[in-house]
């Protein structure tokens, strides 16, 4: 079984997601590890909840990027962990963990790649007036936003105001992360 950790610095509605995938045979891996870099975010009480192995950090008790990289790597190796999944896990991943996991660390990011990289994607696309929007799953490299991408999905957002195309935007990617994250597994057991 393919041991995943998720990366998350917020909600946690796509940690919660696959777990609900994973616990419903659709996405066959184990959550072996939940990393996040807010003490008080709410996916840190979630992943408490579902007895998930946590490791949460603050990174001012750290000299460096490369210092808790280092330290959570540890953690992914102590967990055997597989496949590196963030998911609204608002830090650049150093090289540190991408020389670690190459090819083996995905994001999910709201909007159509290459457009709107960065933050507030989706109110970027929202106020330059784009008439389709959607999500980006794509591998990690050193460009931000920028690695291959493994999958999208658009809708067409004309009439919507910027609460209905958020909500639509999270429901697509609850259901998009899952399914290519079980795509990609499939591919790395075959
Ligand atoms: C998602 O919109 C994701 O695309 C972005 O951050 C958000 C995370 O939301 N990278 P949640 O914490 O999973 O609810």
């Amino acid at each position: 079984m393919i041991k995943i950790a998720v990366f998350a610095s917020g909600t946690g509605t796509n940690f919660d997601a696959i777990l609900e995938n994973i616990n419903a045979g659709k996405l066959s891996a184990k959550l072996a590890l939940m990393v996040c870099d807010k003490p008080m975010a709410l996916v840190v009480e979630k992943a408490k909840k579902a007895n998930i192995p946590s490791f949460v950090f603050d990174p001012k008790d750290y000299p460096s990027k490369a210092a808790y990289d280092q330290a959570i790597l540890e953690q992914c190796h102590q967990h055997e962990v597989d496949l590196i999944i963030l998911a609204g896990y608002m830090r650049i991943v150093s090289s540190v963990l991408l020389q670690a996991y190459p090819h083996r660390i995905i994001n999910i990011h709201p909007s159509l790649l290459p457009a709107f990289k960065g933050k507030d994607a989706i109110k970027q696309a929202y106020d330059y007036g784009v008439k389709v929007m959607g999500v980006s799953v794509h591998y990690v490299n050193e460009d931000l936003d920028g690695g291959d991408i493994i999958a999208q999905k658009a809708f067409n957002c004309e009439g919507m105001n910027l609460d209905e195309a958020e909500k639509n935007i999270h429901a697509i990617e609850h259901q998009l992360y899952p399914q290519t994250i079980q795509k990609i597994i499939e591919e790395l057991t075959i």
